[in-house]
């Protein structure tokens, strides 16, 4: 049986999710929250396998069907073997992207059919959905500009794509938005560090009431 809450974090690449991520989890540890966070593709042994596979830059021939089931695969490896235990314990789950990446980046950034994309997710999570997604929002150039002076972060096979790719992955979240506005609440990612950690943190505290 679920008791915990399920919050997913999601944005386009450049959006400064994995800073905000860090900073999220030092202040849920400072209030004594029991939780965890983990992150897709990955979360577990058998999800980190299919990350590697997926992100690897040498793997230019993969079809785009074959990467959107590896996410896919992923997705439900990580769910059984961790989101869903740690959802029965009665913690709160903090995941780095979840089903929305799917629809954003293999529907709309790829083009395949997000009806499609739905049905496989639903599969994958058993209909499973974040009780709040925290959406951060940045204009493209921007993201892309934040992600190039990031030294420390060597450039995987999606980061290779273009700009167009990466505008129509925008729209694909700015589409969720305005499909599920109860569960995704978009937060301006072009504010300072401190106001986006800020706007982040005073949502999840409602979630955690
Ligand atoms: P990662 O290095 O974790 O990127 P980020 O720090 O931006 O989250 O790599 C994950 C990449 O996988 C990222 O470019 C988004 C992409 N992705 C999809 O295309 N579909 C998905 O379903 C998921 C979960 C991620």
């Amino acid at each position: 049986m679920r008791k915990g809450r399920l919050i997913s974090l999601e944005g386009p690449d450049g959006a400064g999710k994995s800073t905000v991520l860090l900073a999220l989890e030092e202040r849920l540890r400072q209030d004594g929250i029991d939780f965890i966070t983990t992150r897709e593709p990955g979360g577990v042994e058998i999800g980190e396998a299919i990350r590697e596979i997926i992100l690897n830059p040498r793997h230019t021939a993969m079809d785009d069907k074959t990467e959107l089931l590896l996410y896919v695969a992923s997705r439900r490896q990580h769910l059984r073997e961790k989101v869903l235990p740690a959802l029965a314990a009665g913690k709160l789950v903090l995941m780095d992207r979840f089903i929305d990446s799917s629809v954003a980046y293999q529907g709309f950034g790829r083009g395949l059919l997000v009806s499609d994309i739905e049905w496989l997710n639903q599969f994958a999570t058993d209909g499973l959905k974040p009780d709040l997604t925290l959406y951060l929002d940045i204009e493209v150039e921007e993201g892309l500009a934040r992600i190039e002076k990031s030294k420390d972060r060597g450039a995987d096979r999606l980061d290779q794509e273009s700009v167009a790719w990466h505008r129509r992955v925008r729209e694909g979240y700015l589409s969720i938005l305005s499909k599920e506005p109860q569960r995704v609440v978009k937060i301006d990612a072009s504010q300072t560090l401190e106001q986006v950690i800020s706007a982040c943190w005073a949502r999840l505290q409602r979630e955690c009431e």
